[in-house]
């Protein structure tokens, strides 16, 4: 095993030898993993009823071994309470998110969801009457309802690059936010893979454009971290925010937000206080002020996230997004032999992701999804709501080639009807 999956293992390995085992045993390089090792790794997860589950952009089940580090740690609080914030325990889950991402430990805020992360970022800013957010109508709901609340309360002007959902060439969607661009934009907020399409933006070439403008980047990783391998120094973004729930399979309960550390300083705290401006301890002088007197956190949650840190080294991040890429272009093949079905991702592999985003002719989002469900017990993702909703197919490691067989068949049976 490599020593950077060894280091973020401790601990976890000699508590679960057997989860670990599974995984080290087999020699490892990247995008090497064949058939026969998934299958191996397919029984640490638990999804129940049989059910072909294609809906990890909402969330994915933890393996094993984090369920396990979760349980153990809601009975260890019990039976050694003398000690409940654990903060020996949890400091340590800095590093380990950081390393993923190419930050340092100082960068990095514990939160509770991608949502509570940039609820501290845009939040904590100074607004002034006139600043200008922009932003795209198709990032997330839970972000772009902060920005509106932004809005109402500074007159923090709102700006739409206006992707509208369109599958977009890298350099016409770096154009429409160029458009967008005025003296005004303090902000610019990026999802990294567009909901609407499951296309992935070209963020370097934004944040460079950001940056010459005076404007800072903040990046939704929701849909990247645990996926698609990056570095937020390479991206070159001063802001990112992710929870634990989807594609890093740590379960519900928490996520991380990272502060580049010439940002820190223009963000209040907005959960709790006790901050000093001019101390310089650590913990003024890092992103830790933004979570260290929030209050109570979910250590099982947070140590589980470690856990599942761990677990994704170990398989190996190049191996995890080859197969997640390889998946999905085997479901794109597959759906695109269906004549109802409509794919929005459009063709280039440089903006591919694990999600595929479609509609059915003839029929709205909602209710394949439900009739995919009861008939064929196959589970897909929506985005948006009403008319304009679309469908989202998002396979993890857990998933088979049957999995998605499943789907195509269902699919298939759906639009004969
Ligand atoms: C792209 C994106 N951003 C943000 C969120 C919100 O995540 P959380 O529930 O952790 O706040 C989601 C979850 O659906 C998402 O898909």
């Amino acid at each position: 095993m490599a020593t950077n999956a060894n280091s973020a293992m401790r601990g976890y390995a000699a508590h679960s030898p057997t989860l670990i085992a599974d995984i080290g045993d087999i020699p490892r390089q990247a995008g090497e993993r064949d058939a026969a090792f998934w299958d191996r790794l397919r029984p640490q997860f638990t999804i129940g009823g049989g059910t072909a589950y294609l809906d990890n952009a909402s969330y994915s089940p933890p393996p094993g071994l984090v369920l396990e580090t979760q349980e153990r740690w809601q009975h260890q609080l019990s039976a050694n309470p003398a000690n409940p914030m654990r903060l020996g325990e949890l400091e340590p889950v800095r590093g380990d998110v950081a390393q993923v991402i190419g930050a340092s430990e100082n960068e990095i805020t514990l939160t509770r969801s991608a949502t509570d992360g940039f609820s501290l970022l845009l939040y904590g800013f100074d607004w002034h009457r006139g600043d200008e957010i922009l932003y795209d109508r198709g990032d997330h709901p839970s972000i772009v309802g902060i920005i509106e609340t932004l809005s109402a309360r500074y007159g923090v002007r709102a700006v739409d690059a206006g992707m509208g959902g369109e599958v977009l060439a890298d350099a016409e969607i770096v154009s429409r936010y160029s458009a967008s661009l005025t003296t005004s934009t303090r902000l610019m907020i990026l999802s990294h893979i567009n909901a609407w399409t499951g296309r992935r933006l070209p963020i370097r070439a934004l944040a460079e454009l950001a940056h010459a403008n005076g404007t800072l980047v903040a990046l939704d990783a929701s849909q990247s971290f645990g996926a698609l391998q990056f570095s937020v120094r390479d991206l070159g973004v001063d802001f990112a925010a992710a929870p634990g729930h989807k594609w890093a399979a740590a379960g519900h309960g928490g996520g991380f937000a990272y502060y580049r550390r010439d940002i820190q300083r223009l963000i209040w705290p907005t959960v709790g206080g006790g901050y000093d401006p001019k101390s310089t301890s650590i913990f003024d002088q890092s992103a830790r002020r933004l979570d260290r007197n929030a209050g109570q956190k979910n250590i099982p949650f947070l140590l589980g996230f470690a856990a599942a840190v761990g677990w994704q080294n170990a398989v190996g991040r190049g191996s995890i997004e080859t197969r997640l890429l390889e998946l999905s272009a085997y479901l794109r093949e597959a759906f695109a032999g269906l004549p109802a079905v409509r794919l929005l991702n459009g063709a280039d592999d440089a903006a591919a992701s694990p999600l595929t985003v479609f509609t059915v002719d003839g029929h709205g989002a909602r209710d394949v999804q439900e009739q995919l469900l009861r008939r064929d017990n196959v589970r897909i993702g929506l985005v948006g709501e009403g008319a304009n909703a679309r469908l989202r197919a998002s396979p993890h490691i857990h998933n088979s080639l049957n999995d998605i067989d499943r789907a195509v068949a269902a699919l298939a049976r759906l639009s004969a009807a």
